[in-house]
C-alpha cells in the first residue's frame, strides 16, 4: 500500500472479527457495538481473553522460530489491528533487514496498520494490503507483495486464527494449496485454529456457542476439529512438537495444564522441504 492510502467506509453497525479480537487482547472497543458484543461473548466464554493472548503468543513464538531458521521475509495474512508485539516488530528486533507484508480484509485493521507503519517510518520494509484470503492469487500478485517479497527465497507464511473465518463452502483447503504451491522450498507456514475436539465437553460447547454468536458479526466463524485443521498442513512437514494446543507449541514458560483457555485452539508450523505442486 502506498503512502496515499485512504480508508473506505468502515461498518460500525456490527462487530467484525478483527475488532473483537483486538477487544479481547487489549480491552479497547473501537465501536460501542464491539463492547456490547464483547460482553455477550464473555458471558459465554469468560476466558476468551486468555485464549486470544495464547494465540497471539503463538504467532510471536512461531515468528521468532522462523527468523531463527533464517527466514527474512514474511507474509502475514489476516494480521488484524496492530497491537503489542506485531509481526514486523518481532522480526525487526531480531533481523532489522527483514520484510513483512500484512494482509487483512478488515478496513479498520488495514487503516490502523498503515498508520502505525507510517508513524514508525517502516513502509520501506513493511506494508499492509487490503486483500482477502479467499483470493490468494490477488495477494501473491499484489504489487506491494512483489515489491517486498522475493518468491525465489524462502518465505514465512502466517495465517494465525484466520481460517475459522473462511467457511467450507469457500474451499479453504484449495486456497491453502494455492498458497503452498507459491512458496519456494525452505519456506515455513505457521497457523492456528479454534478447536472443537480434544477438549473437555464443556469447552467444546462454549466454543460452539461462540461460533453461534459470531453469526451476528460481519465474520461468521467455522470451528474445526484437530483432523480438519491438520489437513491445512498437507504437503508440509510439521516441525516439532507438531500439531498441539497453541500454548504448548514451543512454550517459553511451561503451560498451565489447568488453564481452561489452553485447549481452545490448535497450532502448528509446517516446513516446505521441496518445491513443485506438493
Ligand atoms: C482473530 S484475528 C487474528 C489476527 C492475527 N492473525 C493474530 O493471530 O494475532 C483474525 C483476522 O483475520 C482477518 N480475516 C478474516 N477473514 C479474512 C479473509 N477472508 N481475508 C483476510 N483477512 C481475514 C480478520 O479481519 C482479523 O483481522
Amino acid at each position: 500500500m502506498s503512502d496515499d492510502f485512504e480508508s473506505r467506509e468502515i461498518d460500525s453497525s456490527r462487530p467484525s472479527a478483527a475488532r473483537m479480537y483486538h477487544y479481547y487482547l487489549s480491552g479497547e472497543a473501537v465501536f460501542d457495538v464491539d463492547r456490547v458484543f464483547g460482553e455477550r461473548v464473555f458471558e459465554v466464554i469468560p476466558f476468551l481473553d486468555a485464549a486470544a493472548h495464547h494465540n497471539r503468543d503463538f504467532l510471536q513464538r512461531a515468528t521468532k522460530f522462523m527468523v531463527a531458521q533464517g527466514i527474512r521475509q514474511f507474509l502475514d495474512i489476516g494480521s488484524g489491528l496492530p497491537t503489542v508485539g506485531n509481526t514486523h516488530e518481532v522480526v525487526r528486533g531480531l533481523a532489522p533487514e527483514a520484510r513483512v507484508v500484512y494482509v487483512d480484509n478488515d478496513l479498520e485493521a488495514v487503516a490502523r496498520s498503515h498508520d502505525l507503519l507510517a508513524a514508525q517510518r517502516a513502509l520501506d520494509t513493511t506494508t499492509v494490503i487490503e486483500a482477502d484470503l479467499r483470493l490468494p492469487q490477488l495477494i501473491l500478485d499484489h504489487p506491494d507483495t512483489r515489491r517486498l517479497l522475493d518468491f525465489d527465497q524462502p518465505v514465512g507464511l502466517l495465517i494465525v486464527s484466520v481460517w475459522p473465518f473462511v467457511s467450507d463452502s469457500d474451499r479453504p483447503l484449495e486456497l491453502m494449496a494455492e498458497l503452498r504451491q507459491a512458496l519456494p522450498a525452505g519456506s515455513y507456514v505457521g497457523m492456528s485454529h479454534g478447536s472443537i475436539s480434544d477438549a473437555p465437553e464443556e469447552i467444546i460447547q462454549q466454543m460452539r456457542a461462540l461460533a453461534g454468536l459470531y453469526e451476528d458479526t460481519s465474520d461468521p466463524s467455522t470451528m474445526r476439529s484437530r483432523e480438519e485443521f491438520a489437513a491445512f498442513f498437507e504437503g508440509l512437514e510439521l516441525v516439532e512438537p507438531c500439531l498441539v494446543y497453541s500454548p504448548d507449541w514451543r512454550p517459553e514458560q511451561p503451560p498451565d495444564l489447568e488453564d481452561p483457555a489452553r485447549p481452545c485452539s490448535f497450532a502448528a508450523v509446517g516446513y516446505k522441504s521441496h518445491s513443485g505442486s506438493a
